[in-house]
């Protein structure tokens, strides 16, 4: 399929980047389509991890060229640091890593007011990394956008017009003891000049027309891997407002966020994890303690901390209407489960089948004890296992979705159709 779309079905680490990773090795490219360096994508490759924050997961294959577009936000430091990172493990992204000229930047106020807000009452529990100041700048028309940067005398004029009203708000958030530490204006354009020379100027070559171009190559017919950062209920229209992220997270996301037609988009694929994993605050029904238990197994056994922030994830059995409604919402073609093997070796596993005044309604399933991380054919799986996806996968069905794939485990092998 020429152009193929992958989201989160949850709140995002449903393992979307080894997904991304197995599409891309028959891609020509992957794109970025919103969020920013709050998301975390770890990709185990023989057994190396490497954990990607901004550029897409493509980057581990030679022929493949990764965009980040316009609906991104991007941090210059985050986005060079991880070039660099890359380029020490012996893969060079030049020539291969496109940044729109229409991409918000990241400033330093958007990192201050994300912790300023963070330290108040109304904290949602962000990944403090100055995403949602940034796309709320952008919004009320006064982003610093990627493309400035060539002409920075046009970002610091952007600056001395704006910057004063982001103060006043800083100045309002600050919720420590003593003088707020916020940059003046002058302040704000010296460390912009500052950064220009010692960091930006690098970002300059990365920097092009995306949108334009990928809307030629998907008429030239190339394969492209629209790849979906957190999840479809973080999605800020869509999702458990206002515990949120603040971008379109949703399939539909991609054709604002990377310039293209809804007709240019051919399949979506979802990603679910076997059970389910938050981080940050917001509803959770199906939430488990992690004290012990269940929760604990899900936690230690699925390696539940975030990549980002190293937070220790919410966890909690898989929600079937929640998922149900996400295919909806996304249009999903299909479905792959991630994280099965995690479930082994427990004894009995829930699965949230409906919800009743708010609370979920629970079928129970036997569980299995085998490792099922060797397994690489639906017909290995222990039949529990398998009962446990087919009673998913006839959910899935009247929304015209199948489940395509099922993952066992981090490694690049460890998928297999269902
Ligand atoms: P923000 O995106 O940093 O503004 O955070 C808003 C909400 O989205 C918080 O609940 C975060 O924990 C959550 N969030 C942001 N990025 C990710 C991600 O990549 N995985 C899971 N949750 C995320």
């Amino acid at each position: 399929m020429p152009v193929t779309t992958i989201i989160g079905t949850q709140w995002g680490d449903e393992g979307k980047g080894k997904c991304v990773d197995a599409a891309a090795a028959d891609a020509d490219a992957v794109v970025r389509f919103q969020g920013g360096n709050n998301a975390g994508h770890t990709l185990v490759v023989d057994g190396e991890k490497t954990v990607l924050h901004l550029i897409p997961s493509g980057a581990l294959y030679d022929g493949v060229d990764c965009y980040l577009a316009r609906g991104t936000v991007l941090n210059p430091e985050t986005f060079l640091e991880e070039v660099e990172a890359l380029r020490d493990r012996g893969v060079d992204m030049a020539g291969r890593l496109f940044v729109s000229q229409n991409t918000p930047l990241i400033m330093p106020w958007h990192i201050e007011m994300d912790a300023a807000r963070e330290s108040g009452e109304g904290a949602i529990g962000t990944t403090k990394k100055g995403i949602g100041p940034t796309y709320e700048q952008f919004v009320a028309r006064q982003a610093i956008l990627a493309g400035d940067l060539r002409r920075p005398d046009d970002a610091i004029a952007k600056i001395e017009m704006f910057y004063g009203e982001r103060l006043a708000s800083l100045r309002a958030n600050w919720n420590g003891e003593g003088d707020p530490p916020f940059a003046t204006v002058d302040q704000a354009v010296e460390r912009f000049r500052r950064r220009h020379e010692q960091v930006y100027t690098r970002l300059v070559p990365f920097i092009s027309d995306v949108e334009t171009e990928l809307r030629e190559r998907i008429r030239a017919g190339d394969h492209i891997v629209m790849e979906g950062a957190q999840g479809t209920y973080l999605d800020v229209g869509m999702g458990t407002y206002p515990f949120v992220t603040s971008s379109h997270t949703t399939a539909a996301g991609a054709c604002t966020g990377a310039g293209v037609a809804p007709r240019a988009i051919d399949r979506v694929i979802g990603v679910c994890k076997a059970y389910t994993t938050r981080v940050g605050d917001g509803p959770f029904p199906t939430e488990l303690p992690v004290d012990s238990g269940v929760g604990r197994h899900l936690q230690d056994v699925g390696n539940e901390y975030g990549a980002t922030t190293g937070r220790p994830r919410r966890c909690g059995w898989l929600d079937l209407p929640m998922l149900t409604e996400a295919v909806d919402i996304n249009g999903c073609d299909e479905v792959v489960i991630t994280k099965l093997d995690v479930l082994s070796g427990l004894d009995e596993i829930k699965l949230a089948v409906d919800h009743a005044d708010g609370e979920p309604v629970y079928e129970t399933f036997e569980g299995w004890q085998n490792d099922i991380t060797d397994v690489r054919d639906t017909e290995e799986l222990p039949e529990n296992a398998r009962r446990y996806l087919e009673f998913i996968a006839q959910r899935l069905a009247p929304f015209d979705c199948t489940i395509g794939q099922v993952s066992v485990g981090p490694g690049r092998r460890q998928i297999f159709e269902y």
